[in-house]
């Protein structure tokens, strides 16, 4: 029986040296210690023992059951410590390891001419003021010495709503807002999106946009207005840059002229983009009209202003070479993501 028992606890002692991991090593703890464990079944037969043998088997076994309890205590210690290090070392994340960038979004060409142009322009003392996109014929039209059937209307193909509301062909009105809502000084840009009856193609689109610029003081003069144009101009495209006036015709401008700028690509030599002109025109200025300003509740007497509109994206055509007007609506991100 005493052998037994030695086989027995060798037995056990080999099994638990062996389990792999908790687990095992649970199960096998069951069936050591288990009601069918070799060790109970051997209690169970000492009742076959004489009177004086019974107390020194019923001690040894009871020691070979503590031996027992002890290996596997050891041993499941031993293997929890390894299997959390083992865990330990599967799930651990490098968070040194360079990983691919996540995309990132870029701003529209349009959307970085018009931060630029704010740019430039508020560091001259401009103020930026915006005005909503439908707009009341009085405001787009007018006030701004367009009455119904003048000529000049037709020049704007408009998008009506009602028989007095109309899509903003251009941002001017925001001129009008201003005036009839603040007294001069006044210095303001007004950048945003308007809309005409054209078809798309490479030049033109029913909805595009502009940036107006106002200013309402005491003797505002054209050559206030040219040196505000030059500084644009060279705050834009560089030095060298230079502005050149024609005269012209706006309603809402009494004298009015186009303005062109030295041509960006060519720098004045005469290239294919400046037809070999060495100039680009580029907006459209003048002595904000004295009848604009008295409608608009100023007194052309006392003050006098000088005004310009230009489309957006001509500028940003020109300045990153784009030659088609329609990829600046297409989304298309392999042209969107040269912008940064
Ligand atoms: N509103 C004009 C247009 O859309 C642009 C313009 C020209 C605005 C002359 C002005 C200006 O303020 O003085 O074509």
């Amino acid at each position: 029986m005493q052998e037994k028992m030695q086989q027995i606890l060798d037995d056990a002692r080999r099994a638990i040296e062996k389990a792999a991991s908790t687990a095992e090593l649970e199960a096998l703890r069951v069936q050591l210690q288990g009601k069918k464990g070799s060790l109970t079944q051997l209690l169970r037969g000492m009742g076959q023992l004489s009177p004086e043998e019974r107390p020194r088997m019923g001690a040894l076994i009871n020691s070979a059951r503590e031996d027992i309890a002890r290996m596997l205590e050891t041993r499941g210690a031993a293997l929890k410590k390894e299997e959390r290090a083992r865990r330990l070392r599967e799930e651990a994340v490098d968070v040194t390891e360079p990983r691919a960038f996540a995309h990132q979004g870029t701003l529209h060409p349009i959307s970085l001419v018009q931060a630029e142009l704010v740019d430039i322009f508020t560091g001259m003392g401009f103020e930026v003021v915006e005005g909503p996109e439908v707009e009341l014929d009085t405001y787009n039209f007018e006030l701004l010495n367009l009455p119904k059937n003048h000529p000049a209307r037709d020049a704007q193909d408009s998008f009506y709503i009602e028989d007095n509301i109309v899509l903003r062909t251009h941002t001017s009105p925001v001129q009008a807002r201003t005036m009839l809502t603040r007294k001069p000084p006044i210095r303001i840009v007004c950048p945003g999106r308007v809309y005409r009856a054209d078809e798309l193609d490479a030049t033109h689109s029913p909805v595009f946009h502009q940036m107006e610029g106002l200013v309402v003081d005491r003797d505002v003069t054209m050559g206030d207005l040219k040196g505000t144009l030059d500084a644009f101009a060279q705050g834009l495209f560089g030095e060298g840059i230079t502005t050149r006036f024609h005269p012209s015709y706006f309603p809402f401008t009494e004298p009015s002229a186009e303005v062109d700028l030295t041509c960006m690509a060519c720098r004045g030599k005469g290239c294919r983009v400046c037809k070999g002109t060495g100039w680009i025109e580029i907006l459209g200025c003048g002595m904000v009209n004295p009848r604009v300003l008295s409608m608009c509740g100023i007194d052309p007497d006392v003050y006098t202003g000088f005004a310009f509109g230009m489309g957006l994206e001509r500028i940003a055509m020109l300045k990153y070479g784009i030659s088609d007007m329609r990829l600046l609506y297409e989304g298309d991100l392999r042209f969107l993501r040269q912008f940064r």
